[in-house]
């Protein structure tokens, strides 16, 4: 597959210029396009969107400068070296504070060009997306996904295995457990490493943006596309793509996916030409993709494309030996280990159900540190949900038998009227109180003749 080191248009009016430019970029692996003069230079810049443009300052008609005015709105992203002549150090400044990257003087070395477009391309490649950088700045591997037992030793196994492979990831798991954080992981063992991991929430992202978010646009492309845009496959190239939530993509756009899998070719939104990108996809998903097939919500031809290596993680519910291990981790991250659990609140969070996984659990053990002042976290102070659990615990069946039906129904009527009590006898507030809807709280107090005593509604 082709490797994009740079695509870079050089412009001059001088045909020995452009040809000397064109031959050495080349020799030094880039992409070169070269234009004659400003006005096909503004063409070739609505047609494709480079990384650099190279242009000569004097020119007739268009000149560099307008050139450049010209490039900053139709592709803002794309940097701009301007060549002037011997002395002519004025128009070089203006050109600087019209947002060139940089400008080389006449005559001039090869290596000075040579030295010049790294930086700017490298740059420039920095520049592309500054949330790609963050994520880049701590690169997760295995150590920083806890767990030692034997459902998650398998998985990291699993994980070592699929970064060495180049095949694409689907990873299977409940919300919270870690999806993009194993995602994460695979990339940055695999030979990608030092190229982009780029993330997208195929959810969160209208569909009528989704294309061009991942394939990119040219300006005028649709309504806002106010000027060129490269999509994240470009981004993304030599490094790894990450679909997450990936049965929500609209179908029209599972072909087009398809498409670059199985070729790693696709079309800008507006564009006119195919683009080669090599790109390593990892998809998430919570949902059962063979479900949405059999709904015909997803194709299955995609599915068998994206599934070539599946990682499944477990629950956090069927590992709950690695709680613990993951609370001391999260104490350490949110309270420098200032702080500890209780022993028996320790034992609760091992039996709770824990339907938001991992990310519950870490939500929970942060607000417990935040809302305790004392350094030991107790059962106590767990929220209801969690704590409810021991109360369960500690019921008895009593030798001689019971009636648990009366049981619970004195029971519910006795919380019926205490939020009776708390909400002043206010019934639409009671049963907020009670997670009950206004016609099931009137019903419960028809049936234990509580409302006739109630004269507030
Ligand atoms: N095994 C683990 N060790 C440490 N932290 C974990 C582990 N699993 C998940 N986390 C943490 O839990 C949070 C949720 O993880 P992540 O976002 O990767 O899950 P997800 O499966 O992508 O969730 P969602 O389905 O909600 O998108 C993150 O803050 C992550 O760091
Ligand atoms: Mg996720």
């Amino acid at each position: 597959m082709k490797k994009i080191k740079g695509n870079i248009l050089v412009v001059d009016d001088e045909k020995s210029m452009r040809e000397i430019l064109e031959i050495f970029l080349k020799s030094e692996g880039y992409t070169v396009s070269v234009a004659e003069n400003g006005e096909k230079a503004i063409e070739a810049v609505k047609k494709d969107i480079f990384d650099l443009i190279i242009t000569d300052m004097k020119m007739p008609k268009v000149s560099g400068l307008e050139l450049l005015k010209n490039v900053k709105q139709i592709t803002p992203c794309t940097a701009v070296v301007i060549i002037t002549a011997f002395g002519t150090t004025e128009s070089a400044v203006e050109a600087m504070k019209l947002g060139a990257y940089d400008y080389i003087q006449k005559p001039f070395q090869m290596v000075d060009i040579r030295l010049v477009v790294k930086n700017a391309i490298e740059k420039q490649k920095l520049q592309k997306d500054v949330s790609i950088l963050k994520q880049q700045l701590k690169p997760p591997s295995l150590e920083n996904i806890i767990g030692k037992s034997q459902s998650m030793q398998t998985l990291f196994s699993i994980i070592s295995k699929t970064a060495e492979s180049n095949a694409s990831v689907l990873i299977i798991g409940e919300s919270g457990t870690g999806k993009e954080l194993v995602a994460k992981a695979i990339h940055s063992l695999s030979p990608r490493k030092d190229n982009h991991f780029v993330a997208i929430n195929c959810a969160a992202i209208p569909e009528g943006l989704l294309e061009s978010e991942l394939f990119g646009h040219m300006k005028g492309a649709f309504t806002g596309a106010a000027s060129n845009k490269q999509g994240l496959f470009e981004v993304a190239n030599e490094g790894t793509l990450f679909l997450d939530e990936i049965g929500e993509m609209p179908m029209s756009l599972q072909a087009k996916l398809l498409r670059v899998i199985e070729g790693g070719t696709f079309r800008r939104v507006g564009g006119v030409s195919d683009l080669n990108v090599d790109v390593r996809i990892i998809s998430a998903t919570n949902k059962n993709l063979q479900d949405l097939i059999e709904l015909q919500k997803f194709r299955e031809d995609l599915y068998f494309r994206l599934n070539v290596l599946s990682v499944k993680i477990p629950p956090l519910r069927e590992r709950r030996d690695d709680i613990p291990l993951l609370v001391a981790h999260f104490l350490e991250k949110f309270s420098g280990n200032k702080k500890r659990f209780s022993k028996e609140a320790i034992e609760l969070l091992k039996n709770y159900q824990w339907k938001g996984n991992v990310r519950e659990l870490e939500n929970i053990t942060e607000r417990m540190i935040l809302l305790c002042d004392s350094e030991v976290i107790d059962v106590e102070h767990l929220p209801d949900e969690i704590s409810s659990v021991s109360k369960a615990e500690k019921v008895v069946v009593p030798a001689g038998g019971m009636d648990i039906e009366m049981l619970m129904e004195n029971t519910e009527k006795a919380y019926l009227l205490k939020a009776l009590e708390k909400t002043n006898g206010v019934k639409t507030e009671a049963a907020k109180l009670l997670n009950l809807t206004f016609r099931s709280l009137r019903h419960k107090l028809k049936k234990y003749g509580i409302d006739k005593k109630i004269i507030t509604d």
